[in-house]
């Protein structure tokens, strides 16, 4: 795990969206794992000013709640919609969609299908949860967890209820820990003093369940991308 710190919020968006072009730069059609929440937002934005060809570019969603369909406001799929993709002009046959609304097995399945079909990820782009979990692989997460529906931690609902007026649904379903580990390159987005606490938790973890983001320690291409802000002490301990 490499740690790469950066001084703010800008900064972080402008050096994620530098890796996401060079991941394309180097594989035109690149399969990217796009996390929604607010710490990739200012990337996504940043790509959108940028000049690159994103002709080719594939993406899959990393997380959705369970039977929120697309036209509701609080559908993870809508938000990665409008965020990356059709600022970048991905059309609907270049997205690897987590259904909400398929029974779990055979959303799941197709899921992982889909990404294997596509060749794997290339590059998985991730926020960080305030309890340490990657998409929805919430604590506890075995290391080869696949895709599969969850029921959400309160600290995932609490955290995420920000995002919207409405109530957070209790379960949603995530890309497998295996698929993220399985990425060619994961980047790990990591930004402001509310994270502070988590950060220094996961930098300094042996991999464990209770600490989905530590299994990141074992991938070989994993960057931690942080902000001084989220970085509070850790650097110095
Ligand atoms: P955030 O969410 O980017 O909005 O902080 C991260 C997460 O909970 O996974």
């Amino acid at each position: 795990m490499e740690l790469r710190r950066v001084d703010d919020a800008a900064a972080l968006a402008m050096a994620a969206a530098g890796l996401v072009v060079d991941a394309v730069q180097a594989r035109p059609d690149a399969v990217l794992l796009a996390a929604t929440g607010e710490t990739p937002m200012g990337c996504y934005a940043e790509l959108a000013r940028r000049a690159f060809d994103s002709s080719r570019v594939r993406v899959a969603q990393l997380d959705e709640y369970t039977g929120v369909t697309e036209v509701d406001p609080r559908s993870l799929y809508g938000w990665m919609r409008r965020s990356l993709c059709d600022p970048l002009g991905i059309d609907e046959d270049r997205i690897i969609r987590l259904r909400p609304d398929a029974d779990e097995a055979s959303a799941c399945r197709a899921y992982e299908v889909a990404v294997a079909a596509a060749g794997g990820i290339d590059l998985a782009i991730l926020g960080l949860g305030p309890n340490g979990h990657l998409g929805f692989n919430e604590p506890p997460t075995d290391v080869d967890a696949p895709t599969r529906e969850v029921a959400l931690t309160a600290s995932s609902i609490e955290s995420n209820g920000r995002y919207f007026a409405e109530a957070v649904p209790e379960r949603a379903r995530t890309a497998g820990m295996n698929l993220i580990l399985a990425a060619r390159r994961v980047v790990l987005l990591v930004s402001g003093s509310r994270k502070a606490d988590i950060l220094r938790r996961v930098l300094q973890a042996e991999p464990t369940p209770w600490l989905p983001a530590s299994w990141l320690h074992q991938h070989p291409d994993a960057i931690v991308l942080a902000d001084a802000a989220a970085l509070g002490d850790a650097t110095h301990s």
